[in-house]
């Protein structure tokens, strides 16, 4: 009978095939989307503590250690103060910023990590900047959607979340970029100091 079936539809072997990858390939998609989608919709509360940003920072890069062809390059400042910031959070940060960037370097290419203390402004500022495809003037102000992403297989949550923890920690970010000229984000985070008195967290900003 299975002989007979296949004769008349010789084709079938194919379009299961066709089919089934179809629906794997999908069902990969979709729990992306539920693994990012639940990351942004709850991410964990921000627990501030003092830290070494710069050495968190760095800590980072490890994360992409098995892409051979993606060279970091650190220029971490040394006065930067201990901050108050969320290490599970600020990782995130990171290592979605990271993977944007080695995603729009087609696997090959540079990223450079820059950190600097604003003594007037009382805050830190991290720029993550790689020689990537860069964005188009037009979606430029779409980055930041939880709805946007140019990829194939993208959430576009990355951007989304990585602004929520921003906001968290009272700081904000930017992007500069050009098509074929990399991109740029800036994150700038206000020195948040611990109040001794009833232990209250305030920051120089506001
Ligand atoms: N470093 C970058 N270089 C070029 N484009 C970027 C970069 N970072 C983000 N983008 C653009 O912003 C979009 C949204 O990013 P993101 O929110 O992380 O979602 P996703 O990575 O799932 O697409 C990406 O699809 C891409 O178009
Ligand atoms: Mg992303």
């Amino acid at each position: 009978m299975r002989k007979r079936f296949l004769e008349n539809h010789p084709e079938l072997p194919q379009i299961i095939e066709k089919g089934t990858a179809t629906i794997i390939e999908e069902v990969d998609s979709l729990m992306n989307i539920i693994g990012e989608f639940s990351r942004f919709a709850r991410l964990p509360e921000t627990k501030l503590e003092p830290g070494d940003l710069n050495l968190k920072i760095s800590n980072c890069t490890d994360f992409f250690n098995a892409h051979e062809n993606v060279h970091f390059h650190l220029s971490l400042d040394e006065n930067l103060p201990s901050m108050m910031f969320d290490k599970t959070l600020i990782r995130q940060v990171m290592i979605n910023l990271f993977q944007n960037a080695i995603d729009s370097m087609g696997g090959a290419g540079n990223i450079w990590i820059k950190t600097s203390f604003d003594r007037e402004k009382m805050l830190v500022r991290i720029s993550i900047k790689d020689d990537g495809a860069g964005i188009r003037e037009e979606d430029l102000p779409k980055i930041f959607d939880p709805t946007f992403s140019s990829k194939e297989h993208g959430t576009g949550l990355g951007l989304a979340i990585v602004e929520k923890i921003v906001f968290e920690h009272k700081g904000r970010i930017r992007c500069n970029s050009r098509p074929h000229q990399g991109a740029e984000f800036i994150i700038e985070l206000p020195v948040l100091v611990k109040e001794d008195s009833d232990g209250k967290v305030s920051c120089g900003l506001n």
